[in-house]
């Protein structure tokens, strides 16, 4: 949108759509960019800002899109250019803007840069693309070093003439070598390709690990972890000082649009780290992961809130917060689980897996904490990152059969880690018909099995009930906007350790009582009007226990 607002990032509310599973026009059973384009009516009366979409490109789908064989196409189950083009001019004639997904620190194994790797012999400018080193042992047939993967098992692969390759992700993720100056302008090349195609800002995928040192001799994987989380800059593979240097480059193309093209990089570091991404000469903003693993409490989420507003004052970027995207739990269910269980993914997902025992769920209760904790979120300053299903309260769906699962952290850790298909379910439009009304009209294909209560959690199910969670966004959201004033937030007293509140400019007032039990409203706020609440008891004197309000 030329000319437009330069600042409309710092408290925009983005929604995330996976795009395989949020709306499948052709009826294949795989969610598409014209489904996502009939749907913009949706989201505008939701009322968001902005539309973050995860990987769309050509892929193998060895990581749900996140293995991208090119960068500037569309994969063609999900359309074309010309699909994106319209779907990018139908958001932006709603007043929506559109993210879009960068993946730059691995391409997939049939980028055609790998498979030249693969052709070419040791020592080539075609292998120096990626990060190859030769084998160890007499016959070169063991690993450079003993690196796990994320997903687990070997970071290195081999390719058969005594040299591997480093994978911090699946094997179909190569890692690029950003040391190399083609592989930074392709990637300069790229971000002009979208931005020229209208895209209005990228969501950078794990933006902390494109740098790396890989000098001999490699330390051991036991001396990494212990340096993990020393945060100096120096670690060989994460978040290495030489970041600054490449996404300045990226800052001078965004700089080339008018109004700029934005970022926000998903970079898991240190709280302290955060800054050099989100600074106004690098990428803008950085994801806060902070909130999606804090337990529901009200100390943990004062403490949090206030570390990031502390740790963004003077940096010229803005707050982010999230509770759910397509990595992680969804908050729904996290809040349900027993609470040493419930604050962090990949804790949450073990947990439902292994030892977990289903009968100690307790849904309606994180349904409470959720809707809470998402009223929490919208009211506070800086952007708010929405994933797509949690504005129905969809919890994770945890009955999906091993023979569907797609995720590769499940292949790489079978028995330990399920992997994250529980959130990336299609989504349920209508309460009955085939695949809950994610095709059209008489399909009953979806990608990942839809478990039958999904019904009830349908956007036709929800779309006219008041008392709904998506009732509760879309006032939610219709009231942030004509609410949000300055980037500030002033805690007020409570008198109770339960209960936080906080006031925004303009007197727009908060209170969560996050105990299980009602709590007197503090004297101060008792004769407000109450503008929104995520749960039905609020009196005029107290809130209910595990709820938000919004006075006036
Ligand atoms: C990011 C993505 C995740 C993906 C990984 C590798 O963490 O959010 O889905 O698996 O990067 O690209
Ligand atoms: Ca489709």
């Amino acid at each position: 949108m030329p000319g437009a607002d330069r600042d409309w990032w710092r408290q925009a509310a983005v929604y995330q759509v996976y795009p395989r599973s949020f709306a499948d026009a052709n009826g294949d059973g795989i969610g598409d960019l014209r489904g996502i384009t009939s749907r913009v009516p949706y989201l505008v009366e939701l009322g968001v800002d902005a539309v973050w979409l995860s990987p769309f490109y050509p892929s193998a789908l060895a990581d749900g899109g996140y293995d991208v064989d090119d960068y500037r196409d569309v994969d063609p189950r999900l359309g074309t250019l010309d699909d994106f083009d319209e779907l990018v001019a139908a958001l932006h004639a709603a007043g929506i803007r559109m993210i879009v997904d960068i993946v730059p620190n691995h391409s997939s194994d049939r980028h055609e840069w790998f498979r030249e790797a693969l052709a070419s012999p040791r020592g080539s400018a075609a292998r120096d693309r990626y990060l190859f080193r030769d084998g160890e042992g007499p016959d070169a047939s063991e690993p450079p070093s003993d690196w796990t993967s994320m997903f687990g098992g070997s970071a290195w692969e081999p390719v058969g003439d005594g040299q591997f390759y480093l994978h911090l992700f699946a094997r179909e993720q190569p890692d690029l070598n950003w040391g190399n100056r083609e592989v930074r302008d392709d990637f300069l090349t790229t971000l002009r390709f979208w931005s020229d195609r209208g895209v209005d800002g990228f969501r950078v995928d794990v933006a902390h690990a494109l740098a790396k040192d890989l000098t001999y001799p490699l330390r051991s994987h036991a001396e990494l972890e212990a340096d993990k989380l020393a945060g100096d800059g120096a670690h060989p593979l994460w978040d290495r000082e030489e970041l600054d240097e490449i996404y300045a480059e990226w800052r001078a193309v965004f700089d080339e649009y008018d109004p700029p093209r934005t970022a926000v990089a998903e970079a898991w570091v240190e709280p302290h780290r955060r800054a050099r991404y989100a600074a106004p000469t690098s990428l803008g903003q950085a994801f806060n992961f902070d909130l999606l693993r804090a337990a529901f409490g009200a100390e943990s989420f004062r403490e949090v809130v206030a570390r990031n507003l502390e740790l963004t004052r003077g940096t010229g970027s803005s707050n982010t917060w999230v509770l759910s995207n397509h990595d992680v739990v969804r908050h729904a269910t996290r809040y349900a689980l027993p609470d040493d269980a419930s604050d962090d993914g990949a804790v949450a997902r073990e947990w439902l897996l292994a030892g977990g025992d289903p009968a100690a769920l307790d849904p309606e209760r994180g349904l409470r904490r959720a809707r809470a904790a998402s009223l929490f979120l919208l009211a506070l300053p800086g952007s708010a990152y929405l994933y797509q299903g949690e504005e129905l309260g969809l919890p994770e769906v945890a009955e999906i059969p091993d023979a569907d699962r797609q995720d590769p952290t499940f292949f790489r850790n079978a028995g330990v880690d399920v992997g994250r298909d529980g959130c990336r379910v299609p989504l349920p439009w209508t309460a009955s018909g085939g695949a809950f009304g994610f095709g059209p009209d008489g399909s009953t294909a979806s990608h990942l099995p839809q478990p039958d209560w999904f019904a009830s959690f349908a956007v036709g199910a929800e779309s006219d009930d008041p008392g709904s969670t998506l009732s509760m966004y879309r006032a939610a959201l219709d009231l942030r906007r004509r609410l949000q004033g300055a980037e500030e937030l002033e805690w007020v007293d409570t008198g109770s350790p339960d209960v936080l509140a906080f006031r925004r400019p303009g007197g727009w007032t908060v209170v969560t009582n996050f105990g299980p039990s009602p709590a007197p409203l503090p004297a101060w706020a008792v004769g407000r009007e109450v503008l929104l609440a995520s749960g039905p008891s609020v009196s005029l004197a107290e809130v209910a226990g595990e709820t938000t309000v919004w006075l006036r």
